[in-house]
């Protein structure tokens, strides 16, 4: 830990850092752009530009998708998979012993505290142990057909597969797409986010390192437009695995269907956290807090509604205003209890919402405003925030704000706190508090949405799986099912005799 708050101290002092990737990642090492132009990175916790990166074009995604399918089709394909998870394994104890540098690395680019972004990062190292161990046990099944009859199914890799990767978790989305990947024998080209370019090339630079052979990972930075769409309508890819907003997402969906590519979408959400009157406070208060607070708020699972009994109402938004008020906030670097957001673009879009919602006339129990770290005056900051006695019908409770804005809807009883949870375009994740395992567990299976926490926000861990019902997307990421979405079944029958 020391390593770390040395680098991040130095870090901090030069508002830089030396020796970040330079180009693409394709064919195994870094590459210039075809088009020599560049794009610079920021601090959130600054506001200033740290770094430049390439602006990706058609072209190098041409490139990139053209070393994936050649390391596809002349070794991946065909690597043993005892051997696909040596190397697997090893890039988790690599990306270990590179903790500081991707952690510090992470926070800087995305403004997450450093705390958040260590564990992000051992997420990663996890994600890649998990999955080493899956990949000799990919097994197929045999069909009883009688015996005249032999049938049975293998599960072969998809092919080159695209990950498009977010700004909120850079490093975890990427190994979380891409871990799965390559255990099931597909080659991969990421294309990180604009604003977070640089752990997902480090990534690949240490699969490298691991012993994956060159072009097996490829990764192209740039801009939406120019690097992510080519990678989506490429006739060269066979999955998609996208990570982003909504209308983003729909134009990959429309893109993948000229060549009917696979596509798994996962589009964020407005979960709901539902606490009951006979919950245990001191767990409902921590949970409710860092499901809307880390990272900002900015978690496609964030916990950004609060659905409440109204007899411990009153009490408990008090206690969450409180506790809103008394976080640290600053630089992510200095391990805040609470980080900037990541760009200004995402600033002016939370401010935009609560605005609105002021004018609406709706009570702003804490926050609402936009402010600097407080050591520096810099920094693109936004209070923790909570709106309190909100309606069902407010924008503020339907759109996704993704940022430091919780709403607090209340509830007559469990049923109705059902009700008003279920009432939402999205389904990706809910919370339950109560001391009551009847009720938890009717809810559980009530509510609309691909994961449920009881009694503890994100609970849960790589072993389980996840992902969106309506609005939020589909398909599912993590765990053994998140294997399968990088799988093709062939089911083979023969007649004996
Ligand atoms: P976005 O969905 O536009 O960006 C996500 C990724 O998609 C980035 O790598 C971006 O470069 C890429 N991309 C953009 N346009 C593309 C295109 N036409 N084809 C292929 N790839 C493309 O999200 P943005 O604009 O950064 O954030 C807007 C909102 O999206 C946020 O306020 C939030 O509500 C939501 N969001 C949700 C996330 C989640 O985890 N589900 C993550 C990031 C954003
Ligand atoms: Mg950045």
């Amino acid at each position: 830990m020391q390593d770390i708050d040395k680098l991040a101290a130095s870090v901090l002092a030069e508002g830089r850092m030396e020796g970040l990737p330079d180009g693409h990642f394709i064919g195994g090492k870094y590459v210039r752009g075809s088009a020599n132009a560049f794009l610079e990175s920021f601090d959130p916790g600054t506001a200033a530009a740290f770094a430049s990166f390439s602006a990706g074009t058609a072209d190098d995604v041409d490139q990139a998708v053209n070393s994936a399918r050649d390391a596809f089709f002349t070794v991946w394909r065909d690597t043993a998979p005892a051997e696909r998870g040596r190397i697997l394994q090893r890039a988790s104890a690599l990306i270990l012993e590179n903790l500081a540098r991707l952690a510090v690395v992470e926070s800087l680019d995305s403004g997450k505290p450093l705390q958040e972004a260590i564990g992000d990062v051992r997420g990663a190292a996890r994600a890649f142990e998990y999955y080493a161990g899956a990949c000799d046990k990919l097994q197929g099944d045999s069909f009883p057909l009688g015996s005249r009859h032999f049938g049975y199914s293998i599960h072969e890799p998809v092919g080159v597969t695209a990950h498009i990767i977010p700004w909120n978790y850079p490093i975890s989305t990427a190994a979380r797409g891409i871990a799965p990947a390559l255990a099931a024998g597909c080659t991969v080209v990421a294309k990180p986010a604009e604003t977070t370019p640089f752990t997902a090339l480090m990534l690949a630079e240490i699969l490298s390192q691991a012993g994956l052979p060159d072009g097996v990972c490829n990764v192209v930075t740039g801009r939406g437009a120019e690097a992510g769409a080519p990678l989506t309508r490429h006739p060269g890819v066979d999955h998609i695995t996208f990570t982003g907003s909504v209308a983003t997402g729909q134009r990959v969906m429309q893109a993948a269907s000229v060549e009917v590519t696979r596509v798994l979408l996962e589009l964020g959400g407005k979960s709901p956290v539902i606490v009951l009157d006979d919950c245990d406070r001191e767990s409902a208060l921590q949970g409710v807090m860092g499901a809307i607070f880390e990272n900002a708020g900015q978690i496609c699972s964030a916990g950004s509604r609060l659905v409440i009994e109204r007899g411990i109402h009153g009490d408990f938004v008090a206690e969450l205003a409180k506790r809103a008020e008394s976080l640290k906030i600053g630089h992510g670097l200095r391990r805040p209890d609470f980080g900037p957001v990541n760009s200004a673009l995402q600033l002016e879009r939370i401010s935009g919402f609560v605005e609105r919602t002021r004018e609406a006339g709706r009570q702003i129990a804490t926050g609402g405003e936009v402010c600097t770290d407080p050591e520096t005056g810099k920094g693109w900051f936004y209070q923790p925030t909570i709106i309190d006695a909100a309606q069902p019908d407010d924008e503020v409770v339907r759109e996704e704000i993704f940022g430091p804005v919780l709403t607090v809807q209340v509830a007559e009883d469990a049923d109705h706190a059902l009700e008003l949870a279920n009432d939402c375009q999205y389904g990706l994740v809910a919370g339950i508090y109560t001391g009551s395992f009847d009720r938890a567990h009717r809810l559980a299976r009530a509510i609309d949405a691909g994961q449920v926490f009881i009694n503890e926000y994100f609970a849960g861990g790589i072993e389980v799986p996840f992902g969106g019902n309506r609005r939020s997307g589909f398909g599912r990421e993590k765990g053994l099912e998140g294997l399968k979405s990088y799988c093709k079944t062939k089911s083979i029958a023969a007649r004996i005799g």
